[in-house]
């Protein structure tokens, strides 16, 4: 258990910390470690500045390998994306009976691609090797929310029971102060059967809301309609800590923008962070909002589906991000960006100088998203999704350039090739490309057995 603190509060007291030093700090040195904001002005957290973004270079270690070979689907008839394991407590994979379990963001493929999103389900698929996958089914019944964006899955192998985080989302097709409204939320109270025959769901979830943005620190979804944003409050990833037991889930958010004149020109609109919320009961239905763990404001508006590895008593901080969420006269790759801090708090400092850790090649940039990076041994198994190969142009925009036909035909909505990538330090380098999807349990660090039912 954590330290009580003077207040008699639990774990509360380092956040604070945290932020009183970030705010003076910002202020001591009048602008020098926040180049886009006006010194002694607005809120200042620890930050991905933009003198660090300036830094992201593509290199041999961090571009990925261009996949010119044909990618088996795994469904005939559902688009897959954003996809995550079925993890135990300790963030090792899960391996119930000898079977691993993985849950994507699913639609049916009929559509256009970009109308997957108002169609998202979560739907689980299992495998006895870790890449051949087949689907389960869907994972719910009656979920919160119009239709669910990713999330992360834990197994309490005490309890025998499933902990599924994902977000709840309102219809897209709402008017615009009401459209695509995230919360975070989870479900419980059900656990996995396996037999020979495969893997199924078992007994009836609960549904629990865990946060909403509250206008405070992060931005709703009304305050970012007035600014003009990719609004996010999204992707909840459990998360215990390992020194403490406590248990966190981060999440992408934005942050409120206070006082707008007290960035450079209109910077403040580019604010993502990567928020964190701490359950404050053992059933988890209770969660407290904290400031967040890092924040991008006037670097970039996404730091979309973080996730957190520890390794030699390093924090590693993940996030994905997009091009075309940099705030001007900074840019990047589609792909993933890491930082590390030697506690959770922070102060995160970028991977590889800017922060960039797997990109996809220059001659295919959207070929690959939404990376994952797992603990491998004492390395990373990074995985993700295909997304657009041969696209006419040399942004995303230009899928609207292709007819419905031709976005389906550029589209891979599957797993794409895992990746192995070396951690040393503040460095990394993509070592190895796997056959497909692979989700691999940790070498010598994943938990044997669990206790599900046969
Ligand atoms: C990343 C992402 C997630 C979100 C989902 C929506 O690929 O934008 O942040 O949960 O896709 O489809």
């Amino acid at each position: 258990m954590p330290e009580e603190d003077s207040s008699g509060q639990f774990g509360m007291h380092r956040r604070t910390a945290l932020k009183t030093f970030g705010a003076l700090g910002a202020a001591g040195v009048a602008g020098a470690t926040l180049p886009g904001s006006a010194a002694g002005k607005g809120r200042f957290g620890p930050s991905w500045t933009r003198e660090q973004a300036e830094q992201i270079r593509r290199t041999d270690a961090n571009t990925a390998p261009l996949i010119d070979e044909p990618v088996d689907k795994l469904s005939d008839s559902l688009y897959i994306w954003d996809t995550w394991p079925l993890r135990n407590r300790d963030g090792s994979i899960t391996k119930i009976n000898g079977y691993q379990v993985i849950f994507s963001l699913t639609a049916p493929n009929d559509v256009p691609p970009g109308a997957r999103h108002n169609l998202a389900r979560i739907r689980y698929f299992y495998s006895k090797n870790g890449h051949d996958w087949t689907l389960g089914g869907e994972a719910f019944e009656n979920p919160l929310g119009h239709h669910q964006w990713a999330g992360s899955a834990m197994y309490d192998q005490t309890e025998d029971q499933l902990y599924l985080f994902y977000t709840a989302v309102s219809d897209g097709n709402l008017p615009p102060r009401e459209r695509y409204r995230q919360r975070l939320a989870f479900a419980k109270g059900a656990s996995m059967e396996t037999s020979s025959e495969g893997v199924s769901l078992t007994g009836s979830f609960e549904h629990h809301k865990i946060a909403e943005a509250d206008g405070q620190t992060y931005q709703t979804l009304e305050q970012s309609v007035d600014q003009g944003i990719v609004y996010a409050f999204r992707d909840p990833w459990y998360f215990q800590h390992p020194e403490t037991g406590e248990d966190y889930v981060v999440f992408e958010g934005n942050t409120r923008i206070e006082d707008p004149s007290a960035y450079q020109n209109d910077w403040y609109k580019w604010n993502g962070n990567v928020g964190i919320a701490q359950a404050t009961n053992e059933e988890l239905t209770d969660w407290e909002l904290q400031e967040p763990l890092l924040e991008a404001i006037t670097t970039n508006q996404q730091l979309e589906r973080p996730h957190i590895v520890v390794n030699r008593g390093n924090y590693y901080l993940f996030t994905i991000s997009h091009k075309f969420t940099f705030a001007p006269g900074l840019t990047g790759p589609d792909g993933l960006y890491g930082f590390v801090a030697d506690s959770m708090d922070g102060d995160y400092q970028p991977l590889n100088d800017g922060g960039l850790v797997v990109a996809n090649p220059t001659e295919q940039p959207f070929q690959t998203y939404s990376h994952l990076a797992l603990p491998h041994g004492d390395n990373l198994l990074v995985t993700s999704f295909l997304n657009f190969q041969d696209l006419p142009g040399e942004s995303l925009d230009s899928v609207s350039e292709l007819s419905p036909e031709e976005q389906k035909a550029v589209f891979g909505g599957t797993l794409a090739p895992s990746l192995r990538v070396q951690l040393k330090g503040s460095e990394t380098r993509i070592s190895a490309e796997l056959q497909g999807g692979q989700f691999l349990p940790s070498a010598g660090k994943s938990k044997s057995g669990g206790n599900g039912k046969n």
